[in-house]
């Protein structure tokens, strides 16, 4: 299960987003916004974020204006590896030495033909495992520490 979320900012790319996962037959879920009107990132960080921490989803995609509110927002939860992309490298890496499963985008950056590419990478990247596996549970070792 994907979840995705925006902001105003994000709005456009959000629902070309979804068109992609759902022409892949990917099982995913809007959680808003629903429009233009504008809003506050938090809120549907929180949402996306929350799910992916507590299981009820495997991955999210959260989308405002540059990302950053975003990643920010969903680093707070749990679990939850939220990484912000801007090109198709580091959509690469976010997933590869990373094992991202957040993806931050700038919906004022990206275009949405743009966006929809570095989801596809993102999610057609493997994790390598091994020394960036270490890497990360240091990073849930030293986070457990800090609550
Ligand atoms: C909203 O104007 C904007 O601040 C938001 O979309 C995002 O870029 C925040 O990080």
């Amino acid at each position: 299960m994907i979840v995705v979320g925006s902001d105003h900012g994000g709005f456009e790319l959000k629902e070309a987003v979804l068109e992609l996962l759902r022409q892949r037959k990917l099982e995913c879920a809007d959680f808003g916004t629903e429009g233009p009107a504008s809003v506050d990132y938090p809120d549907f960080a929180a949402k996306v974020a929350g799910a992916v921490s507590n299981g009820e989803a495997d991955l999210g995609i959260l989308i405002c204006g540059t990302g950053i509110g975003m990643s920010i927002m969903a680093n707070k939860f749990t679990g939850v590896r939220a990484a912000l992309v801007h090109d198709e490298f580091t959509a690469q890496m976010a997933r590869e030495h990373n094992n991202a499963n957040v993806l931050a985008m700038g919906g004022r950056i990206l275009s949405p033909q743009q966006g929809r590419k570095l989801v596809e990478i993102w999610l057609d990247t493997d994790f390598a495992g091994g020394r960036h596996q270490k890497r990360l549970d240091k990073i849930s070792a030293i986070a457990s520490q800090q609550s």
